[in-house]
């Protein structure tokens, strides 16, 4: 009965009328599709130890978009990338080059703690960022600043050491999106001496930008 009404109505050159309900809000707002996707994912097995997922935060017309390892304890707690001290200190470098949290994306390479915040296992990553890589298209950042080995050897497909990488501009994806590497945060904390170094690489973001660096 449902096929030959839709025939008559095709036949008619009517378009059949559909049950709004049956399709999902999610599907049409990629945001929340993705979203929805990252917040119901149990692909890898960190969906056992996760308080939550971490999903990402900003501007998702972001000219900058920074790119994390995974999140740790605070940010499992509270569901949101680089809250904790590393995420302090993240925010300082941040305003060093004029930006605030809200005016640029962040993210991480994965979306779900790893017990203990040991490294990422290369599954987990295989698993897991396709998500990520939605997200850089939808955002479309100039620049994308990858914070630590983990992130940074995703972006670039290498495992050269972050000493060698950072400090420079590499390019990331279709778009050719210019990729800056450096420090992590939490490393920074522990070896304040490379802080100069990691200057060094938020002024080449600022370049990057066509910003014009305060310091
Ligand atoms: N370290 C990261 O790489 N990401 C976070 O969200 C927090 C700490």
């Amino acid at each position: 009965m449902q096929a030959l009404r839709t025939q008559f109505l095709k036949t008619m050159g009517i378009q059949p009328w559909v049950l709004r309900e049956n399709k999902p809000i999610a599907d049409e707002n990629p945001w929340e599709a993705l979203r929805c996707a990252v917040q119901q994912c149990n692909a890898c097995g960190l969906q056992k130890t996760r308080t939550q997922t971490v999903f990402g935060t900003g501007d998702p017309a972001a000219k900058l978009m920074i790119i994390g390892e995974a999140p740790g304890f605070y940010e499992d707690q509270q569901g949101e990338p680089f809250v904790g001290r590393a995420g302090q200190l993240l925010n300082a470098m941040l305003e060093a080059i004029g930006f605030t949290r809200k005016q640029v994306y962040i993210a991480n390479i994965l979306k779900c703690r790893p017990p203990n915040n040991r490294d990422p296992l290369p599954e987990e990553v295989n698993h897991c960022t396709g998500f990520l890589e939605k997200q850089i298209a939808l955002i479309q950042p100039a620049v994308l600043l990858a914070v630590g080995r983990i992130a940074a050897h995703y972006l670039l497909n290498t495992k050269t050491s972050l000493s060698q990488i950072r400090g420079k501009v590499h390019t990331f994806g279709k778009l050719n999106t210019a990729l800056v590497v450096t420090y992590h945060p939490a490393y920074l904390l522990r070896n304040p001496v490379d802080k100069q170094k990691a200057f060094l690489d938020l002024q080449l973001v600022s370049r990057k930008l066509g910003r014009d660096c305060e310091h």
